[in-house]
This record gives C-alpha cells, structure tokens and sequence, in this order.
C-alpha cells in the first residue's frame, strides 16, 4: 500500500537545509551527482538518507524497475492506447527490432540531407518547419540551443495558427530557395496543416511551379502526407510507438539535423543513450532521474508546492523551460491513475520559468519571500557561450549560484519586510560545455524523471485526451451546423465574426 509510504514520509521529522549542512559535512559529495557531462546539484533539496529511502522502498512497492524494464523492453506501456514509448529504442537501446527500425529510419533521414545538401533538389537556404507541440517545441528549442549562427541554412520554426507568427517569415525567405517542413506525427493537425497549405499558396504567388516538390514530410501517417500530395521519396516517417512530446529523437529532429549537421543529431542520440543507460543500470539512491522525481514527489505532496520553476542561466537554453512544460505537463498532468480511479494524490506541478538573470528583477521577488513555496531549477554552463569580456559569464554563474544560496540561507531581520524566511529548496545542473551530447543527456534526464513522476503517481504518462475536448469545440464552434456551444461563447463569436 503506497498510503502506508505516504504515512511514512509525511511523519518523518524534518531538518531545515541549513540544519542539513551543518549536521553532514559531506553533503554535497552525497547528493551531487555527474554524468555525461552534467552535474545535478540535489543538496540544497530536502532529499537526506532517510527520505530516499522511503521514496525507495515505495518505489519497490509500486514496481519501479519492472516499468521501468517494460519502458525500455517496448512494452505497451501507454495502456489506454494499447502502445508501447519508445523513444529510448531511437537513441539505440530498447527492443532490438523498434532500434533497427530507428535506426533504419535515421538512415534514410541522413540520406535525404545528404541529397539536399548536395543541391539535387534544389539551391535551399531557407527551412520553414511547420508543426505544433512536440511537432516544434523540441526542434525549436534545440536549434536556439546549438546553433552557431554560421549555418548555410536559415532555419525558421513556425507553430501558431496566428497568421503574425507565419507572415514575416515569408517576407523575409525567398520561396525559390525555401524548404517546406511539415511535422505532425499525425498529419491531421489543424495549425500545422493551414499553415502548410498557406506556405505553398505563398510559393505558387511566387511563380514556383511545382511547390509540392519542395515539401519534405515528416510523420508516423506516411499515408496522409502522401494523401496531402507529399511525394514518398521525402516522407521521413517515425514509429506510432514515438509519442509526440518524445519525439525530438526521430525524424521530427530532421530540421535541425539539416541546420547544423548530421553529425550534431548523432551526438545528441548518443548523449542521450548515455543517460538511458545511467537510468537503466544505477541503483536508486545514486540514479539521478530517481532521485530529482523522489525531490518532485516531496515537494508536490508533502510540502503542498504547485509549481517548479525552471530558470535557465543561458540565453541559449531559453526555451527549455517551454520545452518542459509539454513533457512534463501534458504526460503527468491526470487525474486518474492507471486502473481509471481517482488520483488522490496532486498530479504534476505547474511547471515555469525563464531566463536568468532576467528573471531575477521580475520574478524572483515572489520566491524568495513570497507566500508560495517554489522548488527551483537553476540550468547553467561553465563553458562561455560568447566572446565577450568574461565579466559577462562570471556574472551570470555568480547570480545563478547566489540565488540558489540565498533562497536557502535566508537572512533573520527584525524588520519583518526585510526579513528572508530562507529554507527554499533547489536544484542546480551544470553542464560542462553546452554541446549536443550534454544536451541530449539532460533532456533524456528530463524524460526518465517524468516517468518515475508517473510511476510514482501510478498514472499513465504517455497519452493526452485532455486536449481533445478542446480541439473538438473548436471544430464544433466553426461548424455553421446550428449546433450551438454556451451562450457566452456564442456571444464572444458573434462579437468576432457577426451574426
Ligand atoms: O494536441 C496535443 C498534441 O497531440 C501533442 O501531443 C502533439 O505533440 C501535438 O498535438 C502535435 O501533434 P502532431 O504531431 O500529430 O501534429
């Protein structure tokens, strides 16, 4: 009974971080841990010896290595779907028949780039990647990431329906040299589709003639594209069994493979396998995934905290925080757990954030002295991501690492406004260098944390049907079938459109 590990946990005394430190001079040395070019910082969380081993042995209770075999084995794992999640088997390691296939597929992609590198298909300097969700949120976020700024194409992610964020991007290319991305595992994605019809309306009133020819397609429903008039030989499809939010790893990652290079795609898979492998074969008490959803688990159900924010101390990791709340929010926000009873337990916080040190003069107010408590992430890389004085990085890893110092420590004042309550917990990840491998790790580290979050919660974390009712009332509000939603919203659209 996972209520017994509750009680368990919820009755333990707990010390204040501060109390943490100075009872256990080697705190930092027991819960900071490194791989893959990456060091997480769990010190300054409330995680001690005694908490992990309850979270252990709850996790025993609820089969956590058993999901996690099946994870990886390619079992059918999403169990209101009846599918499997492999993303693992894309960066090698899983079922070996889904790895063969993956890696047929990012063969096939390879080759597609090689062919276009090569002009055989036309002189191509601009990309529009047209998708939504996680049809863009990955391949935008790692483009921001690790692009270099000297790349011979110009890659532009387009998500929104909104024709403001389509329109300037066909001002600025030139359609004669534009490739056409449309990813939407799929292919039935409303936004996704207009704004794909509107970009090949775009190159016909620019006298291409044949614009179709310039599409390339990148989906699970080969077979719509086809439909949609994709030619085959530059469909890249992925496995159904790839769920939208983990599928930066397939060919949906083929834009930015294109941009910066095949090779920098090989290295992101690798430094991802490489965490796949850490989360496969570490114990508990040092596997770091394990570890930051035991943190998550403390913080959501025993200190009641709503939210984690996530600020990332480099402007090239900005979008990460964005990138985070699709995986983290639409797999483990349910309320539900896996047998369809009520979850009793809150589902996955409210993830947030931004960049650091922006983020310090707007919201940090509210978290270090605010009523709500608010476990942070702090992301940061040694390595300078620019050429100027040094004085620019040192000050953004002095006020990353400050923040992290003063939302623990606090600071006692008789003036109760001036007054730092302290005892704020959070967790800081280092990346040696930002390169694709690192960055492939800690996405990777962000996908097994959900998972172990989920398998926590005892819910499924790979299906979405909250969305659904949303897309259908948008279907049902544009139908002029009589068929009326509330009167309010009837209002809203006759304020728009008329009567
Ligand atoms: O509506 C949610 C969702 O299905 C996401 O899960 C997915 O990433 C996104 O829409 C885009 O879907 P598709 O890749 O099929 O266009």
């Amino acid at each position: 009974m996972t209520s017994d590990h509750w009680q368990t946990i919820k009755a333990m005394p707990q010390l204040s971080l501060n109390q943490m430190f100075e009872k256990d001079g080697d705190r930092v040395s027991r819960f900071a841990l490194q791989h893959a070019g990456l060091y997480f910082d769990f010190s300054k969380t409330h995680l001690d010896e005694d908490l992990v081993g309850a979270f252990r042995d709850m996790a025993d209770t609820l089969g956590l290595s058993a999901k996690r075999e099946a994870l990886i084995a390619g079992e059918p794992v999403n169990i209101s779907e009846g599918r499997a999640a492999e993303h693992c088997a894309e960066r090698g390691i899983g079922n070996p028949a889904s790895v063969d296939n993956a890696h047929a597929l990012h063969q096939r992609m390879k080759s597609l780039i090689e062919v276009i590198d090569s002009g055989a298909l036309g002189e191509f300097r601009h990309i529009i990647h047209l998708g939504i969700g996680g049809s863009a949120l990955g391949p935008k976020m790692l483009h921001e990431a690790l692009k270099l700024g000297d790349e011979k194409y110009e890659l532009a992610v387009v998500s929104n329906i909104d024709g403001v964020a389509l329109e300037p991007v066909l001002e600025r290319f030139d359609a004669g040299k534009t490739l056409l991305v449309i990813a939407s595992k799929t292919f039935t994605t409303a936004e996704t589709l207009l704004n794909a019809q509107s970009v090949i309306d775009w190159m016909t009133e620019e006298g291409i003639a044949d614009p179709r020819g310039q599409v390339v397609a990148l989906t699970a429903d080969p077979e719509q594209a086809v439909e949609w008039g994709v030619d085959e030989t530059r469909i890249l499809p992925f496995s159904e069994t790839v769920g939208g939010r983990y599928s930066l790893w397939s060919s949906i990652g083929f834009s930015v493979a294109l941009a910066l290079g095949y090779d920098v795609f090989a290295d992101l898979l690798a430094g991802a396998a490489a965490m796949d492998r850490h989360f496969q074969d570490t114990p508990w008490s040092r596997n770091i995934p394990v570890l930051a959803a035991f943190a998550d688990q403390y913080y959501t159900q025993v200190r009641g905290c709503e939210t984690r924010a996530v600020f990332a101390y480099d402007e090239r990791l900005g979008l990460v925080p964005d990138y985070l709340q699709q995986l983290e929010m639409e797999s483990n926000g349910k309320s539900v757990t896996l047998d369809g009873a009520p979850l009793a337990l809150h589902s996955s916080p409210i993830v947030w954030g931004g960049v650091g040190t922006d983020a310090q003069h707007a919201v940090f107010q509210l978290l270090h002295q605010g009523s709500h408590l608010v476990p942070v992430e702090f992301l940061a890389v040694i390595e300078a991501g620019d050429s100027l004085s040094p004085a620019h990085h040192n000050g953004l890893l002095l006020n990353c690492f400050a923040q992290g110092a003063a939302l623990m420590a606090g600071k006692k004042s008789d003036d109760s406004h001036r007054n730092y309550q302290g005892d704020r917990p959070s967790v800081t990840i280092l990346l040696e260098e930002l390169e694709a491998s690192s960055l492939g790790a800690l996405l990777a580290f962000y996908e097994h944390r959900t998972f172990v979050n989920a398998v926590l919660l005892n819910i499924n974390p790979f299906d979405q049907f909250g969305v659904e009712l949303g897309k259908q009332m948008a279907n049902k509000l544009a139908a002029e079938d009589g068929n009326r939603l509330d009167a309010s919203t009837e209002e809203l659209k006759k304020r728009a459109f008329g009567a």
